[in-house]
């Protein structure tokens, strides 16, 4: 079942797509890339790719359409992914669909599914305001709706929990503006595709993941 669980999933700023990243990639065995994550984690190394990306992410504004596409595009084609991939946060233009569709044909793979999460701004900003990161792990969770037995500490590895540079109130304004003028024409450009599931995402953790099983029915075998 596991080798060719190939997913987008689409949706706003802490609609829950890492969440749901994570128990996908424990349900299929598939490896979960999150362009976010790599580009914290290249900000926090000051790599190249983190001094270019660094000023980007701080203001909450897409990282030029190039520098993610040609980092996908490499990504892909490493070994565990071969064991499926759940694409988070990439693409996010439609330059980057477009780039997705041509990287993907050239190693003759095509997407099983595209899942859009959608939630309302309320709720977003309610979770992004909580959401903590494990230092040590990369886990995740909620100050309100996933609180760890001891705060600021990670319940799975007792790393040390921090909140995210861009989870401040301006940043995250700014973040759904550029979702909105950016990424949110994705869900057409996928529908036309065929690609498309559509999830309510607001519910607990349970019943999102139980929401997204449903969708993917079928489509990862
Ligand atoms: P990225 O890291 O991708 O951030 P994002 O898309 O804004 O999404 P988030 O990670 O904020 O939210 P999420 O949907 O994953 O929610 P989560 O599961 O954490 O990108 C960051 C930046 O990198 C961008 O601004 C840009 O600069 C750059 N970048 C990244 N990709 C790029 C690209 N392709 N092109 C150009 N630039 C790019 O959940 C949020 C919180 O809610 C958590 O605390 C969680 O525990 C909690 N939660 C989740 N689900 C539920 C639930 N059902 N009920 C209650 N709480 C829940």
């Amino acid at each position: 079942m596991a080798a060719s669980a190939r997913l987008v999933l689409l949706g706003p700023p802490g609609a829950g797509k890492g969440t749901q990243a994570q128990l996908l990639e424990q349900e299929f065995g598939a490896v979960q890339i999150s362009t976010g994550d790599i580009l914290r984690k290249a900000v926090a190394d000051q790599t190249p790719l983190g001094k270019q990306a660094g000023d980007y992410l701080k203001r909450g504004a897409l990282v030029p359409d190039d520098v993610i596409i040609n980092l996908i595009a490499e990504r892909l084609q490493q070994n565990d992914c071969a064991k499926g991939f759940v694409l988070d946060g990439f693409p996010r233009t439609i330059p980057q669909a477009e780039s997705l569709d041509v990287i993907l044909k050239k190693l003759a793979l095509s997407l099983n599914c595209v899942l859009s999460v959608q939630v309302p701004r309320e709720v977003i900003i309610e979770r992004l305001a909580g959401r903590r990161t494990c230092k040590k792990c990369g886990a995740l969770s909620h100050v309100v709706f996933e609180p760890q037995r001891q705060p600021g500490v990670c319940d799975r590895c007792g790393g040390e929990l921090l909140q995210r540079d861009d989870d401040r109130e301006e940043t995250i304004a700014n973040r759904l503006t550029v979702y909105d003028a950016q990424t949110a024409p994705l869900v057409d450009y996928y529908r036309r595709q065929g690609a498309l599931r559509e999830i309510d995402g607001v519910g607990s953790i349970g019943d999102i993941r139980a929401r997204v099983m449903t969708a993917l029915g079928g489509l990862v075998s």
